[in-house]
Parts: structure tokens; C-alpha cells; sequence
């Protein structure tokens, strides 16, 4: 404690930029906290967690204009040998063991900023800030006497008052069985895990680390669930499985219709993806070596059909007219309310809703990618079962849905898989000699099927995933195997070796049988391509009224998100016409968005509040039975538009030939590489 007449310095705090006085003997977290900069801290300033570390500026800086040295702070305390001697601290100094005894310039670490900055790796790189609602505390609480008739819950809400200010909290019920023999083991020393600065949700004794969180984007046909730690934000697990629910309906409406035709069918449908979600979780924590009871924070984001099974709500009057959800609000609940094993009072935040069709993964994929936040029209669209659109910038932001089917995902598709490795997931097909050309996800080796090339076992396919279908289809046309219409060109049939009839429909032959993990051949069949021209149609036609309805014609910047690839060409996007004509350098695709919301949300608990804005300021756009959708989806289902002009693909489509004959101009056409 500084004494009254202690003479003022001057700390500056890097990179912060934060500079101020300080009596001298202030201690060091305090200076930082009073001159705005929060320091990592569980052990509450004790010296024993080593989260406050902090490295001081040799020397004079210029900047700031002052002299700084290891003199300038108190000398090195016990404590910190003691912590040093197990754990490494290479010229750093614990905050909350000095004292500030001259003027001085701090270095804070990343690694020591309490509201750090982290990176996300996804298709993209998000910058997301690290605040999470689940957050631990070490406290020191008060031993039981003969003379004090307190019980323990209320002898450690003074102790958290007392060292961390925190009044007002709750007790999970579910933590109270646990309160004593807690404090006891910890000689009244304990860690409290608290959700909100509100309800505790864990009391472990002594000092311990570890509160971990999972964000979840439940999609019609793929499950992603991603685990992170929760006090460094890191990401430390990602699982992805098929929805079950799939073999009740593949697609939405067949979901609702099995609710209202079975009277099993929504707990049946509950069920399975909660077994899912369990398992999820169990993967996650195996691969990140954690409990499962470590993890005490979820955030679920998903479509509305989606969010009402999972909440096992009946989803039957999303199923017509006027597609009424039973809520748009967010909810805060209990994980085990829902039957899902995490630590049994860990909390579930499951994002708002737009409207019927525009569920809390979109406006995930909003928190991830910010429309609302933009100068330039962005056009988002969130590729899945059902297409979620969004254009808008800062003045506005318009959202609709369109039924684009499953297809995009992999499903309805002969050799449709989703996006694992052994996918199919980039494609080329030479217009010339119509030799295709593939990778798989996981593999870096392009394979050349008939070539004699050794294939590596991790460059075997084992299907076609949504982004594979896209870019084969696209390159069909390209090479003129299909026509504008989506028809394969029936003369090739009996003169190019890789298409040709089966059963009564034409096909390609993409990979041989010699070079797949199945050993059988796969295709890209005329149902296939039909599949993704009903499927792009809806998507268009989407697009289109929004941007007839916000009153323009052109978009500045095209977002493709979805799980369904790890990757998406913009430019067989836009040559299939899934997407409208726009400057190519300004079309990019960032994967999953939703998840990555989903992540920003569990990561960042001001990312709720934004994202209840979000739901609440989109304006939602009726398409679904808009006279208009379907004279639109029909002009869609040309490649890449009947009528609808690209002047950003000119020179690259292909001239639409003669039906029936054998393009002439492969004949003159480049080769183009194989990886281009
Ligand atoms: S706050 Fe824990 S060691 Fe400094």
C-alpha cells in the first residue's frame, strides 16, 4: 500500500499505449487495472497462477519519453522463485508481485492480456476478442468456527466480495453437494467457475485451471462442433458428423412432415441429435485430453427447424404458412435440460432467430462476417439444405431463405459424401481431351485417372462433397459435355470413353475404380447435374428478390459460407450461376460462418447482445411464396442464366453447341493445367 505522501510515477503499458501516474508501492496489477489495462488473473493477484506476467522495458524510450529498467520495480519475490522453479518465466516478472518503484514501461504479452486478441483459423482469418461468460476465480474463503453460525455458501460469498468484488451470485443447485467437500480438500481454498459474474457453476478445490466451452452449429445435414478454452480462446477440437435425423427427411419439410405424421417422430428426431451432440462433445474433450465436466459453456446455433427439434419443440408450424417459429429470442438454459452430458451445471446460449426460415445460424453467420458492420453491398449466402441470403451493409440488412435442397451438401447426389477426407473436392476437366483431373480432402496430390500414376492411399476418393459436385458440374459445361440446359450432349456417348449410358441416364466417369478407396468408379450423373440446377435455381432466385426488394441490380462483394466444403471456387460458382455476376476478386468463400459465429459467441459474451441486435434489426423477406420466386427460379435453371447477363465470365463460357453434335471447338480450346 503506497503511503498518502509517496512521490507519483509514471507506468506506460505496451502495446495498450495506456500511460498514467501512479503513487509509488502501487502495486503492479493495480496500476494496470487503474490505467485501463486488465491483466490475466485466477489467483486474484496471490503470485501462484503466473497469468500476470509481464516483461519491463530496458532503457530509455522516446516515445514515451522516460527511463525504464528492472530497478524500476520492487525486487523479485519468493513467490516468484518459487513459481519459476516449476514453470519457466525468461525475463518476466509477475504483475501482482511488484510494485512500482520508478518510472517504467511494461511490456504486456498477448498471453497476459485478459481480453486478448485471437485469431481464428477458418477459410478466413476472424479476429475474435476473447470475454467469455464462463470465467474462473481462485478465492480464499473463511474457515467454519464454533462462534459463527454462517454456512459455508455464505462464508465464500463474503471471500468472493472481498477479493473480486463479486456480489449478487447464485448457486447451481447442482454445485452445492460439491461446496464443502471442496473447501475442505482445499483448506478453504477453492477455484469458482462462474457463468455471467451471476450463478456459480463449479467450486473445485485449491488452485486449478481449466474452463472450456463448445460452440455447435447443428445444420440440417451436418453437425460441427468446435471446442475452445475458454480463458485463451484457443480452439482445441473440431468434430463434424452427419445429422441423423437425415434418414427421417433429408431435407427440412421432411422433417416437419415426419413430426406431424408420427407421433414419435419429434422425440425420436430430439433424441438422436442430442446422442450426437453427446458425442460430439466426447470426441472433442478425448482429443483435447479434458473432462467432459471441464466444459461448462455451449452456444448453439442453427436453422429453425433445426433449433426447434433440438429443443424438442414441434417444428410442425414451421411447416406452412405463415411459418410461425415458437421463438425468436435467445435463451439461456441449463446443458442438462436438453439431456446433453457436460459438466452438469454448465450453461447452454442458444442464438436468436430472424423469422420461420431464417434461424440463429444465420445470424451466426451475420456475427462472423458483419454485414450490418459494412460500406460495401455485401451479398452473404450461407450454402446449406436450405440456402440462408443476406445483402446488406450498414444502412440496411435484408435475409430470406430459399429451399435449395440437400444437394450442395453432398446428399441426393450418387456418389454425394460431405466433406471428409477421401471427398472429392476440386475438379478439371480438360475441354480438349475431357480428361478429368481430382483432389480429395486431406491430400495435396491431384490425381490423373488412366494415367498409370500410383495414387496415395490419403489421395483415394471415397465420393464428391458439395464443393467437388459444384466445380465438376461447372467444368462439364466448360468442356461441353452438358449444355446450357444441364442436358449431357448425347453424341459423346459412344465416342469419348468416360461418358456413357447407364441405365437410362448418361453419366461421366470423374474417377476409375482402379484409382478409389470403394474400388468402384464414380460418377457425375444426369440426375446429379439436375439435383445441382434445382438447387442453384432456388439459391438465384433468392438472390434475386432480395436484391429486387433493396432495389438493385448489382452487389459489391459475394460471401460463400457453408459446411459443406472446406473449399468453393468463385468462379465455378459463377460459371454454374449459383451466384450473380459480380467482379471475381471481390467473390470469396470462408466456410463455415455459422460455426464460426457460433464460436464468436462463446468466445465473446458482448457477441449475445450484438447478435439479439442483429436478429432483431434484419429485415426478413418472404420469398418462399413470392409470385415472383418461381418465374425467377425457372430462368435460373439455365447454366449459368437464361436471360441474366455475367460480363465478369467473358470469354470463359462456353459456346453453346448444336444439340446433338460433338463440339467443334474443343478441337481449338487451350489446355489448361490441371491444378489451375
Ligand atoms: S495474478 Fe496470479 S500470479 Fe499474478
Amino acid at each position: 500500500m503506497p503511503s498518502p505522501a509517496a512521490p507519483m510515477l509514471q507506468v506506460a503499458l505496451m502495446p495498450a499505449g495506456r500511460r498514467g501516474s501512479v503513487a509509488r508501492g502501487t502495486n503492479l496489477l493495480q496500476a494496470a487495472r487503474a490505467l485501463g489495462v486488465e491483466l490475466e488473473s485466477i489467483c486474484g493477484g496471490r503470485q501462484t497462477c503466473g497469468k500476470c506476467q509481464i516483461v519491463v522495458h530496458e532503457g530509455r524510450d522516446q516515445t514515451h519519453a522516460l527511463s525504464s529498467s528492472a530497478a524500476s520495480l520492487s525486487p523479485v519475490t519468493d513467490s516468484e522463485r518459487a513459481y519459476a522453479a516449476k514453470n519457466p518465466l525468461p525475463g518476466r516478472r509477475l504483475a501482482c508481485a511488484c510494485t512500482v518503484q520508478a518510472d517504467v514501461l511494461i511490456l504486456v504479452p498477448p498471453e497476459s492480456q485478459a481480453r486478448k486478441q485471437i485469431v481464428a483459423k477458418a477459410a478466413t482469418e476472424r479476429t475474435i476478442s476473447v470475454l467469455p461468460a464462463v470465467r474462473q476465480v481462485y478465492v480464499e474463503s473463511i474457515a467454519p468456527d464454533m462462534d459463527d453460525a454462517r454456512g459455508d455458501w455464505e462464508r465464500l460469498q463474503v471471500a468472493l466480495a472481498a477479493q473480486w468484488g463479486l456480489t449478487g451470485l447464485q448457486l447451481d443447485v447442482l454445485a452445492l453437494p460439491t461446496l464443502q467437500p471442496a473447501l475442505r480438500q482445499g483448506k478453504e481454498c477453492v477455484t469458482v467457475t462462474l457463468w455471467q459474474e451471476q450463478q456459480v457453476l463449479r467450486v473445485q478445490p485449491g488452485y486449478t485451471e481449466g474452463a472450456y466451452g463448445l460452440a455447435v452449429d447443428v445444420g440440417s445435414t451436418t453437425v460441427v462442433a468446435h471446442l475452445c478454452n475458454l480463458r485463451t480462446g484457443a480452439l482445441l477440437s473440431t468434430q463434424s458428423a452427419m445429422n441423423p435425423q437425415v434418414k427421417y427427411g433429408e431435407d427440412l419439410m421432411s422433417r416437419v412432415s415426419y413430426s406431424m405424421l408420427d407421433k414419435q417422430g419429434l422425440a425420436r428426431m430430439h433424441s438422436a441429435i442430442i446422442r450426437t451432440l453427446n458425442q460430439l462433445a466426447a470426441d472433442a474433450a478425448v482429443q483435447a485430453g479434458i473432462s467432459l465436466h471441464d466444459i461448462c459453456d455451449m452456444v448453439l446455433v442453427a436453422n429453425p427447424v433445426m433449433h426447434h427439434i433440438a429443443l424438442n419443440i414441434d417444428p410442425v408450424e414451421l411447416g406452412g404458412a405463415p411459418f410461425a417459429v415458437a421463438l425468436n429470442a435467445a435463451l439461456d438454459l441449463k446443458a442438462r435440460d436438453l439431456g446433453l452430458k457436460l459438466n452438469p451445471c454448465a450453461q447452454l446460449h442458444v442464438l436468436p432467430n430472424i423469422a420461420g426460415h431464417v434461424g440463429a445460424d444465420n445470424v451466426a453467420a451475420q456475427l462472423a462476417e458483419a454485414p450490418h458492420r459494412s460500406d460495401d453491398l455485401l451479398l452473404l449466402i450461407d450454402v446449406g439444405t436450405n440456402a440462408e441470403i443476406v445483402l446488406g451493409n450498414r444502412q440496411q440488412v435484408l435475409a430470406c431463405s430459399s429451399p435449395t435442397g440437400p444437394a450442395f451438401e453432398g446428399a441426393q447426389i450418387a456418389h454425394g459424401q460431405r466433406a471428409a477426407p477421401g471427398a472429392i473436392e476440386r475438379v478439371r476437366i480438360d475441354p480438349v481431351t475431357l480428361q478429368p483431373s481430382y483432389k480429395v480432402c486431406g491430400s495435396d496430390t491431384w490425381v490423373l485417372p488412366g494415367s498409370g500414376q500410383l495414387v496415395p492411399q490419403d489421395a483415394r476418393a471415397t465420393g464428391i462433397c458439395g464443393s467437388g459436385i459444384i466445380e465438376a458440374v461447372a467444368e462439364l459445361f466448360l468442356a461441353g459435355v452438358i449444355s446450357k440446359d444441364g442436358r449431357f450432349n448425347s453424341a459423346l456417348a459412344g465416342t469419348q470413353p468416360r461418358v456413357h449410358a447407364s441405365g437410362r441416364q448418361l453419366e461421366f466417369v470423374l474417377a476409375d475404380g482402379a484409382d478409389t478407396s470403394t474400388g468402384s468408379n464414380i460418377t457425375v450423373t444426369q440426375n446429379d447435374v439436375r439435383a445441382i440446377q434445382l438447387g442453384k435455381a432456388a439459391l438465384y432466385a433468392g438472390v434475386k428478390l432480395l436484391m429486387e426488394h433493396r432495389g438493385v441490380t448489382q452487389v459489391d462483394r459475394i460471401v460463400l459460407a457453408g459446411a459443406f466444403g472446406s473449399y468453393i471456387s468463385p468462379r465455378h460458382a459463377m460459371i454454374l450461376g449459383l451466384i450473380p455476376d459480380c467482379d471475381l476478386e471481390k467473390v470469396s468463400a470462408v466456410g463455415n460462418a455459422a460455426g464460426d459465429g457460433a464460436r464468436i459467441a462463446l468466445l465473446n459474451r458482448a457477441a449475445r447482445v450484438e447478435a439479439a441486435q442483429i436478429a432483431q434489426s434484419v429485415q426478413h423477406v418472404q420469398t418462399a411464396v413470392a409470385p415472383r420466386f418461381q418465374e425467377e427460379f425457372i430462368g435460373a435453371m439455365a447454366l449459368p442464366h437464361a436471360t441474366d447477363a455475367f460480363p465478369h465470365l467473358a470469354g470463359m463460357l462456353p459456346l453453346e453447341p448444336a444439340a446433338g453434335s460433338v463440339p467443334a471447338e474443343r478441337a481449338t480450346r487451350r489446355r489448361r493445367p490441371a491444378a489451375a
